[in-house]
């Protein structure tokens, strides 16, 4: 019989709530994990800013080394790296140092892979080290792993995915019980799925991050995360939502990577992340609650559809610890190459045309669905579906949907009409 091999050293940066849950998961599944690996993990070092209030809070099962100093973690020759310390400072700077010092790196960081991915992946390149992030995108979903190995060998083609929880929680509140935008939001921070400033999960960011990090790995190209169109949920009304389901559909906030090729075969990827009408039997409208979800269609696999818990301690931990058993059960050689192999340019908004949802309050007067009808026609743009709504105050809402045109031309066309509000949604199709 072979002797069994050394236990894998680990050293965790951070042991917050996602730190401190892989601390507890990779002991409680100490078998699952020799069972996967052929190996024992023994946790070597724990960097924290106070390391006083965590050995007094774990007391003796916690790492003999916790510690502030990132010399003293690398001093205790780790073999694998946790990153759950967060920021973007100077959480950059550790990574490049472990990963310079070819020690593979698993961590839950979206903004800082979002950010400085390219960075470190040249560094991981030249060191011959891993990096995951299966944890920064998508919480206890495996759309990293699915993306970049089981679909290693396919054509990506289009990547939707509902990837902020705080805002599909809150739109399907407003759907379920009729709320306004504001009593979602506060019901979201009373439940904690929205932080006291809730600006990078309502306004889209969050999302836009970790498309970003999505299409860069599904189309193999550098994704600057600032030329990712967001727009949020902030200006999604009630009636919005009670609209839509009359149509047959539901809002979610949607973040869409597309790979468009044109006329003349060149090829760029349209990257936005929006509220989008959604029709009620496609898969996402069907994603209710703080749940994420996401949708890859491409060739030869057709579409493939997962869908969990996309954040929460444990759950993201669990995905850091995928990534864990991963890099202990792969070749040296594995996953070290930057993903990032081409620089696709990014297509412009217009280079796509959806069917619209309009709601517009306007004056109730004769003639002003002619006048809206004629604002559209002058721009090429036909109208699919009207409703229209009569209200007391000598206001009338308007709803209407179109047939594709760009969000361009819909703009222009709408700006010589006056209305007191108004909201212009894509479509998403079924197929
Ligand atoms: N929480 C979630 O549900 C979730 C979901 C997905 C991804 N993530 C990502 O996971 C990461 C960690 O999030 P979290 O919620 O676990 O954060 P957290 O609870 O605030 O924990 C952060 C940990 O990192 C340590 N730390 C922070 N800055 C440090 C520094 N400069 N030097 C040394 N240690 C430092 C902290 O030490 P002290 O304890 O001493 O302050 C703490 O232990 C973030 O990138 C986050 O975006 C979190």
């Amino acid at each position: 019989m072979n002797p069994p091999l050394a236990p894998v050293r680990v050293a965790l940066l951070g042991h917050g709530t996602v730190g401190g849950s892989l601390r507890r998961l990779l002991h409680e599944h100490r078998d699952h994990v020799r069972l996967a690996t052929g190996r024992d993990v023994e946790i070597c070092a724990v960097l924290v800013r106070d390391p006083e209030r965590h050995r007094l809070e774990v007391g003796e099962a916690l790492a003999p080394l916790v510690t502030e100093s990132l010399d003293v973690v690398l001093e205790s020759r780790p073999d694998v790296v946790c990153e759950a310390m967060g920021g973007l400072e100077p959480t950059r700077g550790h990574l490049l140092r472990v990963l310079g010092a070819g020690i593979p790196v698993v961590t839950a960081n979206k903004q800082l892979v979002a950010r400085h991915g390219t960075e470190l992946f040249a560094r991981a390149a030249e060191a011959g080290a891993q990096l995951r992030f299966e944890a920064s995108v998508c919480g206890a979903v495996p759309i990293v792993r699915m993306l970049r190995e089981s679909l290693a060998a396919t054509r990506i083609e289009r990547l939707l995915g509902i990837l902020n929880g705080t805002t599909n929680y809150m739109l399907s509140k407003m759907e379920a019980t009729g709320a306004a935008y504001d009593d979602a939001l506060a019901e979201a921070q009373e439940l904690g799925y929205a932080e006291p400033d809730p600006t990078e999960d309502v306004e889209g960011l969050d999302a836009a991050a970790k498309l970003a990090i999505l299409a860069g790995i599904a189309f193999g190209t550098t994704v600057d995360i600032d030329n990712v169109r967001a727009t949020g949920i902030s200006g999604v009304r009630a009636a919005d939502v009670a609209h839509a389901a009359e149509l047959g559909y539901r809002i979610r906030l949607i973040g869409r990577a597309e790979r468009l090729t044109a006329a003349d075969d060149t090829t760029s990827v349209l990257l936005d992340v929006t509220p989008m009408l959604v029709p009620i039997a496609h898969p996402l409208a069907t994603i209710v609650g703080a749940t994420n979800a996401v949708l890859v269609d491409g060739d030869p696999f057709g579409r493939l559809v997962v869908q969990g818990a996309g954040a929460g301690g444990p759950e993201t931990a669990s995905a850091l610890a995928g990534d864990l058993v991963s890099v202990m059960g792969s070749e040296p050689s594995f996953l070290t190459t930057d993903p990032h192999v081409a620089t696709l340019p990014i297509a412009p908004a217009d280079a796509r045309r959806d069917r619209h949802f309009v709601r517009m309050q306007v004056v109730d007067q004769p003639g002003v669905l002619a006048t809206v009808a004629g604002a559209l026609a002058a721009r090429d743009i036909s109208i699919e579906r009207v409703l229209q709504q009569r209200a007391d105050d000598g206001h009338a809402t308007l709803v209407l949907t179109t047939h594709p045109c760009t969000p361009g031309a819909l703009s222009a066309a709408l700006a010589g009409v006056a209305s007191t509000d108004r909201s212009v949604l894509p479509m998403l199709e079924l197929a």
